[in-house]
């Protein structure tokens, strides 16, 4: 084992004596009883909040993870029936928090901030609501949401709840080909978005986008409804003279079709009576990459969410009523989803919505932010530490962060050296650092640590959290009891865990239990050193992972293998310092193929239109030929060496030809 297991930092006193769970015997007392009396744990906190129908506690939670005894499920609170938006708005109004900021909106230019209550958010969505219903969007009706980090995007995907529509977001980085293929998925009637929006000084034209995405959609037999555009180029300050006017009469709208946010919400009305929801009722949908290239449309619904969301989000973070909470993700993944808006809300916390980038106007925009509103949790990515670890001390220190208690890491592993900058020079030595693993499947936090129960190890993700029972097991599915390595599952499920991929349980059931019956698969490996710990160590399948995007080998060498000049491709991932992993791609030319200038500058841009800017790739090497088994199955391992240039490749013998190996070493790859 390396010797970073054996670096331990306890809690700051500060932190463990205000902390929900102050001790690791209290944390396992908790998870004891969260594991042999899940009615009784779960049931006490869905007691504070509003159920239309009661909870059946003798129907409390049902599920078959076994394949051999039939369908894979996982149902919670079946029976029971409420409104997310009523238990995320209503409720806490009457509970006395109309006043308090629900949402401090910081835009791109420091100039450019809003705040938004929780009274009238809960009037913005009422508003918008019914602004959808207008239009004729019912109860189990899919809307596609394409926005940037403004206010409007949190309303719409609570008016969705209000109305029982499932929300569907993509992240406004994908492409309109990326878009369109999600569109057609969920067959979504009505697209939200805004005309565009400033990220640094660069302008995304988020509405041409869609416009592109629409189109596709429409010779593919499907055409959208309804697209709302919200108006905001026009209410911010871009970045240097740039004339804000112009862009905006430059927004092209269809009649009919598009509509401007502005026109039609301030005359809705404010009030919009919730539709009930079945606690299985789906609530929303999101896609995450898939090992086989088509995205998957992960499916959460409304009770088990609700909880889970506002569980770990109290626990996790140790959120207390005057606190400020920022989550810098972007509303389009899943950290958005659980972290910037149901998990808060269900909380009744302030948060943070930030519009912006971290190196924007200056590359302390994160530390100026968190002094300005004097945030008490901090979540962010990695590679965003890895990135602003780079520049000189003095830019975080010169402002005051001393209101920070818990900093929050998440998407990908965070390496020690980033673990301890963030842990002295962000927290000052003072703030419990806890570094959450999960995905877009499990809903929310399932390994992490408790900000004032366990000592830290940099590194690893830690414990399970309450409910949540994870498992290592070996090649041949024979679990790894004590210290040990191999594949990270779960033996039961827990409120937050995804109930199917739309459309395709299929898929579901082959992709997350088939590998290991009785199962949930993640993907991941993982270790669990002396001390209980765990390490997640990373995928265990063709994923990659490029600052914190999950995406699948396959999508990148289909897209690659499009182009004319290209005959066969294999990307893999390679160590990179502050991406975490970037795309090393092999490529083999058609005859028609040229290796040139050409052909690289042509691939990039191929890449980023057909998946999204962060899949362009960094690395792309001529292989005249890679190396297969003599079934025809690239040796991926064999290929991650030679992009390491680290010669220790191992047994090559079931190579069909082994040759190949010694010529990729001896040819040069180009970086991009
Ligand atoms: C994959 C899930 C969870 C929200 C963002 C990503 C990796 C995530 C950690 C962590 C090590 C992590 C895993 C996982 N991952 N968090 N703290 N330590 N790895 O959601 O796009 O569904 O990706 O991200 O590989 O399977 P996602």
């Amino acid at each position: 084992m390396p010797s970073e297991e054996s670096h331990i930092f306890h809690p700051h006193q500060a932190v463990v004596k205000q902390a929900y769970v102050s001790s690791l015997s209290q944390y396992q007392e908790m998870y004891k009883k969260s594991l042999e009396n899940p009615e009784e744990f779960w049931g006490e906190i869905a007691k504070q909040f509003y159920w239309e129908t009661p909870i059946d506690y003798k129907n409390f939670f049902r599920f078959n993870f076994d394949l051999s005894k039939g369908p894979i499920f996982n149902k919670w609170l079946d029976g029971a029936t409420t409104n997310i938006s009523y238990n995320l708005l209503d409720r806490n109004v009457r509970n006395g928090y109309g006043d308090k900021v629900a949402y401090y909106w910081e835009g791109n230019h420091p100039d450019d901030y809003s705040r938004l209550t929780y009274k009238k958010l809960l009037e913005e969505v009422c508003r918008f609501a019914n602004v959808l219903k207008s239009r004729g969007v019912q109860k189990g009706d899919r809307v596609a949401i394409y926005m940037p980090m403004i206010l409007e995007g949190v309303i719409t995907l609570l008016a969705c709840t209000r109305i029982g529509a499932i929300h569907s977001l993509i992240f406004a980085g994908f492409s309109s080909d990326s878009f369109a293929e999600r569109i057609l998925d969920c067959e979504a009637r009505v697209i939200v978005t805004a005309d565009g929006v400033w990220r640094g000084e660069k302008l995304l034209q988020l509405k041409t986008i869609c416009d592109q995405a629409m189109a596709k959609c429409a010779k593919e037999g499907h055409n959208v409804e309804t697209c709302v555009v919200v108006s905001h180029l026009e209410r911010v300050t871009s970045p240097k003279g740039v004339s804000q006017q112009r862009q905006t009469n430059r927004t092209p709208m269809t009649e009919d079709r598009d509509i401007w946010w502005q026109d039609v919400v301030p005359q809705a009305s404010t009030s919009c009576y919730p539709e009930w929801m079945q606690a299985e009722d789906p609530l929303f949908m999101l896609y995450t990459s898939g090992s086989t290239g088509k995205p998957k449309g992960v499916l959460h619904t409304t009770a088990g969410y609700l909880l889970y969301a506002a569980t770990t989000f109290k626990y996790v973070f140790d959120y207390k009523p005057n606190d400020v909470y920022w989550c810098t993700a972007d509303i389009g993944w899943i950290t958005g989803h659980s972290y910037v808006v149901y998990g808060p809300l269900a909380n009744a916390a302030t948060s943070v919505l930030f519009e912006g980038t971290p190196f924007y106007p200056d590359n302390d925009r994160f530390w100026t932010v968190v002094d300005k509103y004097k945030v008490t949790q901090f979540y962010t990515a990695p590679t965003a530490i890895r990135a602003l670890m780079k520049f000189d001390d003095h830019l975080v220190v010169r402002h005051d962060l001393s209101t920070l208690r818990v900093l929050g890491s998440v998407g990908e592993p965070i390496n020690p050296e980033a673990w301890l900058w963030y842990y002295k020079l962000v927290g000052r030595e003072k703030c419990s650092i806890v570094d959450t693993f999960w995905q877009t499947e499990t809903g929310g936090h399932v390994l992490t640590t408790l900000p004032g129960a366990q000592p830290m190890k940099p590194g690893s993700a830690g414990f399970p959290f309450f409910g949540v029972q994870p498992v290592i097991l070996d090649e041949n599915g024979k679990e790894i009891k004590g210290e040990g390595e191999g594949y990270l599952v779960f033996s039961r499920p827990w409120p937050g865990l995804m109930r199917t991929l739309y459309g395709n349980h299929d898929r579901y059931e082959l992709t997350y239990f088939s590998k290991f019956p009785g199962y949930y698969c993640t993907g991941d490996g993982a270790k669990r050193d002396a001390d209980g710990y765990l390490w997640v160590t990373g995928r265990v399948d063709d994923m990659l992972n490029v600052s914190g995007h999950l995406m699948s080998t396959a999508e990148v060498e289909s897209v690659l293998t499009e182009h004319p000049g290209v005959a066969e491709a294999a990307v893999v991932a390679k160590p990179h310092p502050v991406k975490g992993e970037c795309l090393y791609c092999f490529i083999t030319l058609t005859e028609a193929g040229k290796f040139d200038d050409k052909l690289l500058k042509e691939l990039k841009t191929h890449v980023r239109e057909r998946i999204g800017p962060f899949a362009q790739p960094d690395v792309i090497q001529n292989a005249p030929a890679l190396p297969k088994t003599r079934s025809g199955k690239i040796m991926r391992r064999i290929l991650r060496k030679i992009a390491v240039n680290d010669r220790n490749v191992g047994d090559v013998s079931t190579l069909a030809d082994s040759s190949v190996v010694e010529q990729l070493f001896a040819s040069r790859p180009v970086n991009i």
